[in-house]
């Protein structure tokens, strides 16, 4: 199935980005949101992220300046924002990047399977929920797939593509199709709890989180050694606060449900969220953010 037309509902951290992949690609793309402030924040992170590909290009030497800003208008263009439905009769392929909630996911599926072509694709980057459970919200189980981009959307090469129990193996080749025609690498797998990278990764931040619950060490200071000392660009904290911690604390609760005590939950972290700091989208969390 060729993809002409792309949705991405829910502009939050990951859908903006997620709509910019799509219109590098050259794919017209329309982003909805439930409020018009949303849709702006989403299409302006696509701008942002646009124009710094310009000019690392231009940086390069790749491109002129004129060509590289002529051509991130021309991806700007592709991308429309929207608060309704309207736009989505002509989708081919529709990528769900609201907040990891069951019920939230079950209505906007429920909406996009009114709303949508009967051939159309209906995907979730949910970071770990059920796909199947996803899918019985819709009348085309079948054509429901897991596609889990890594935050910073991009940037991040991998795309998992998960099938639930009543993806068909047409849906997930298509997604994975997919994924390679946007220009990323898709790793295909079954749904369990955090599918297979969150498994690992919620895994190894669970030990670092009890460590400082235990300790008290500054998390500054973690991060800064374990940036240092495993070479990552950036330290479980400070990653935390540019994913949300709202869906740090969701994602990592669903873990602990699903495997037990070897999953943690950061108590601080659950504090903040709590007191409505959730990392770089509401201005502070472990960092402060500008
Ligand atoms: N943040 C990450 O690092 C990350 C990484 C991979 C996957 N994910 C997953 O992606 C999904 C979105 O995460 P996020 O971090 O972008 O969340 P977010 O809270 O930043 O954004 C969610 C957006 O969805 C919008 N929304 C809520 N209900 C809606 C509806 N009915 N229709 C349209 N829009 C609606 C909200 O207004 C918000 O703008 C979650 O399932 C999450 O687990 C997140």
């Amino acid at each position: 199935m060729f993809v002409f037309k792309a949705g991405v509902v829910g502009a939050g951290v990951m859908g903006g980005e997620i709509a910019q992949v799509i219109a590098a690609a050259g794919i017209p793309v329309v982003l909805k949101d439930v409020d018009q402030k949303f849709v702006d924040a989403g299409l302006k992170k696509a701008r942002e992220v646009t124009e710094g590909q310009a000019a690392k290009l231009v940086a390069k030497g790749k491109l002129s300046e004129e060509a590289a800003s002529a051509q991130a208008e021309k991806t700007l263009q592709l991308i429309t924002g929207t608060t309704s439905y309207d736009e989505f009769g002509d989708v081919d392929f529709v990528i769900e990047a609201v907040p990891e909630k069951m019920e939230i996911k079950h209505a906007v599926f429920a909406e996009l399977d009114a709303a949508t072509p009967g051939h159309a694709i209906l995907a979730s980057n949910t970071s770990g929920l059920s796909i199947t459970e996803i899918g019985d919200a819709t009348n085309r189980p079948d054509q429901v797939v897991g596609f889990h981009f890594f935050w910073p959307a991009s940037y991040m090469r991998l795309i998992e593509v998960i099938e639930g129990e009543d993806t068909s193996p047409e849906t997930a080749q298509a997604a994975a199709n997919f994924a390679q025609a946007i220009k990323k690498m898709p790793v295909r797998c079954h749904e369990c709890p955090g599918f297979v990278v969150n498994r690992i990764l919620v895994s190894t931040a669970s030990e670092i989180w009890r460590y400082q619950d235990e300790t008290g060490i500054d998390v500054e200071q973690l991060d800064q050694f374990i940036t240092e000392k495993a070479q990552m660009p950036m330290g479980p904290f400070r990653v935390a606060d540019m994913s949300g911690l709202d869906t740090v604390v969701k994602v990592a609760r669903d873990m602990r449900e699903a495997y037990g005590d070897r999953f943690y939950v950061h108590r601080g972290m659950e504090e903040m969220v709590d007191r409505g700091e959730l990392g770089a989208k509401s201005g502070k969390g472990f960092y402060e953010h500008s």
